[in-house]
């Protein structure tokens, strides 16, 4: 027998299998918790895939530890129950979100200590307060066997599988770890994991998959995602995790850790591979317990995941042993709390609001709730499309976010507190503002009002659109101006522009008499305009400066494009369906129609003209095939002028083909045509019939 093996470069199993998780958990601990990678994602896949087939010919080799255990797959009816070693405390919350909150824990603390006025201070650690659901980590031999939720405190529930499937949670713990270890601390889903977990949500739900739903808040889809029976789902849904406590630990006189402060042994924790937040400092008395809540306070907008506050720990491990428990709650620690972020409410009514540019837009009405910080009475709802996904309807108990200076939304709402009757919301087809016809394009997210000459909520706009530069031109006529005259109701609609006396003007504002005078002259100036320039000043959505003008072209008069059906727009160049169904729209409100003879009857007038004569069409109806080298025309040059003449031009031989206009050198397109009996003819020939 030859032992290969001594002198083959390759490990044996069990040792490449060893080597591969050390590597894995190495680079999965620099991705997921140092988010500092030090190899590209392809090549952990790789290490991976390897191992994984290493344990999948060698089972005996699979270990708890695997980093394979980490994608899940494992589907329980129901999840064991776990009596933690240590009870999984609550804390005392301090809900007074002012500085009187750390001040009067500060109090307590050395009251109970027996501290007197003079005494230095208490040294605190002071912590983020992660809005999550609290995990006790068991790790014996270094190795996690076991997660468990907190239940009653008491008992959780084992949700190990769930909990490997967890990037930031080392599976293995250097070799300096205890043999027991219980680390407690928080699951959590940072916002931008939310968001996008949501986003794939209600893709799936738009596919028709049953059962799917979206989450309400990153606490609630962490809180589904733990409790998932099947780990193989709740290895898709994107959890972190902050260590903040432990649990049990091998004593010292066994040979565990001696911790003398709360921050060491986070910080051990820390340098064993869990993620510690970053914000964690020592805190020396009551005023830095204060500015800590303030700065953080500050900032707490800015960080990735939700918080609903701080949380204060006297640092020394002995006072935490001297001041003990009440109840269930130690009397070292408290929760000092934040504004909330989300409250309920409910839902008065849903108004529509119609923008400058005459985009209608549905607006929540809230019964008033005091959050983030302000009195929130109205929240968007954006479009329809977002109005029906959320289904928000009057009577709703809804829940209301506002984190930072972002505008308060509607998160979701409670169907179980849903009044009976309450009705679907539907977008309004009129516009609240004018009654003029409300239309959402084709591909738009957004119903707009069509009544952009009379509507009240767009006479700025249109005011300042038909007085621009490039459209019938009022000099003078700008923003703050249009502004103080719609403002002060002299001017309602554009034709009131024209209405306006040098003593209306004169008497605004900070008008000098000049410039009265200048306006009343450029307004005259303007009534001489043209119809491009008209036509584009009335804004009519899609109706820019060329298409005015193909428009001016085409029908030469105001009045017959006002009077064109879509099909008799569609025959203007470059106009499509969109814009010829926006221009008709436009002109069917009565109201634009008549702001338009308004104009006309206060002077403004332009050079009317013949409608264009069409042009010949003397080969409507008829299909041409091209082959072969013409003796003066190029093949896109015959084919120009035949479209031009009403002609089709095919690319191949047919019996519908009338004729086929054969140059130098025509190929199989001629034997086709003479084999079919298709009419042949020569350029000349061609060029005849066009002149015809
Ligand atoms: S310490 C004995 N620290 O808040 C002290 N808890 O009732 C045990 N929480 O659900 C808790 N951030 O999951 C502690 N930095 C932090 C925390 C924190 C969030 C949660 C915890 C528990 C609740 C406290």
């Amino acid at each position: 027998m030859c032992p290969v093996d001594l002198f083959s470069s390759e490990p044996a199993p069990a040792e490449r299998a060893a080597d591969l998780r050390e590597q894995l958990n190495h680079h999965a601990h620099l991705y997921y918790t140092l988010d500092a990678p030090e190899i590209p994602d392809a090549e952990y896949d790789r290490l991976f895939r390897e191992l994984q087939a290493l344990e999948a010919t060698h089972p005996e080799l699979l270990t708890p530890d695997s980093p394979t255990q980490r994608v899940g797959g494992r589907v329980l009816d129901a999840f064991t129950p776990v009596r933690h070693a240590v009870p999984m405390l609550s804390i005392n919350t301090e809900t007074d979100t002012e500085p009187t909150g750390a001040r009067n824990f500060d109090t307590r603390v050395r009251r109970a200590l027996g501290l007197a006025e003079a005494d230095p201070p208490v040294a605190y650690v002071a912590e983020l307060k992660f809005d999550g659901l609290a995990m006790s980590l068991r790790y014996e031999n270094g190795v996690l066997v076991q997660a468990a939720t907190r239940g009653d405190g008491e008992v959780g529930e084992d949700v190990t599988n769930n909990i490997r499937t967890i990037g930031q949670i080392p599976l293995r713990l250097p070799t300096d770890a205890p043999p027991v270890l219980e680390v407690r601390g928080e699951i959590y889903m940072r916002r931008d994991d939310f968001d996008a977990l949501n986003e794939k949500q209600r893709a799936k739900i738009a596919a028709g998959a049953k059962g799917e739903k979206t989450f309400v808040n990153p606490r609630n889809a962490a809180a589904g995602a733990v409790r998932q029976l099947d780990s193989g789902i709740a290895a898709q849904r994107p959890l972190s995790f902050f260590a903040y406590g432990l649990g049990e630990i091998t004593p010292p006189e066994q040979g565990g850790p001696a911790f003398e402060t709360h921050f060491d042994l986070l910080m051990q924790l820390k340098a064993w591979g869990f993620p510690v937040a970053e914000q964690t400092a020592i805190a020396t008395g009551a005023d830095e317990l204060v500015a800590f809540h303030q700065r953080i306070g500050a900032s707490r907008d800015q960080l990735p995941y939700d918080i609903d506050g701080v949380v204060y720990k006297v640092n020394s491990l002995a006072l935490q042993r001297r001041l003990g428990f009440v109840t269930r709650e130690p009397r070292w620690a408290v929760a000092h709390k934040y504004p909330a972020q989300e409250q309920l409410t409910t839902v008065l009514a849903i108004d529509v609001q119609v923008g400058r540019t005459g985009k209608l837009t549905p607006v929540a009405k809230l019964a008033p709730v005091f959050v983030g910080n302000v009195t929130v009475t109205n929240a968007t709802l954006h479009n329809e499309d977002e109005a029906r996904r959320k289904d928000v309807r009057v009577g709703d108990t809804v829940i209301v976010r506002r984190a930072g200076d972002v505008i308060p939304e509607v998160v979701a709402v409670l169907p179980e507190k849903r009044p009976e009757g309450a009705e679907v919301f539907t977008m309004p087809r009129q516009c609240p503002v004018c009654g003029s016809d409300a239309v959402r394009e084709e591909g738009e997210v957004d119903y707009r009002c069509t009544g952009g000459l009379f509507c009240g909520a767009q006479r700025k706009e249109a005011i300042l659109h038909f007085a621009h530069r490039r459209a019938v031109e009022v000099e003078g006529l700008g923003d703050k101006l249009v502004e103080q005259l719609v403002d002060s109701g002299v001017v309602k609609t554009l034709p009131d522009l024209y209405r306006l006396g040098f003593t209306a003007l004169a008497s605004l504002d900070r008008m000098a008499d000049k410039s009265a005078q200048n306006i009343v002259a450029a307004l005259e100036k303007s009534k001489q305009t043209t119809l491009p320039r008209f036509l584009f000043g009335l804004g009519i959505r899609h109706v820019g400066e060329a298409t005015a003008k193909d428009l001016a072209r085409h029908f030469g008069q105001i009045d017959r494009i006002m009077g064109a059906t879509v099909e008799q727009l569609l025959e203007v160049n470059d106009v499509g369906p969109v814009v010829a169904q926006s221009i008709r729209t436009f002109f069917d409100q009565p109201h634009n129609r008549e702001v338009v003879e308004q104009l006309r009857a206060c002077g403004v007038t332009w050079e009317e003209g013949e409608p264009a004569a069409q042009a010949p069409r003397p080969l409507a109806g008829k299909t041409f095939v091209l082959t072969g080298t013409f003796p003066t025309l190029s093949r896109d040059a015959a084919k120009d002028l035949l479209e031009a003449a009403g002609a089709k031009v095919a690319g191949s031989v047919s019996k519908k083909t009338d004729y086929v206009v054969a140059g130098a050198e025509a190929g199989s397109k001629l034997e086709k045509a003479q084999s079919l009996g298709v009419a042949v003819i020569d350029e000349a020939a061609m060029l005849a019939m066009l002149q015809a």
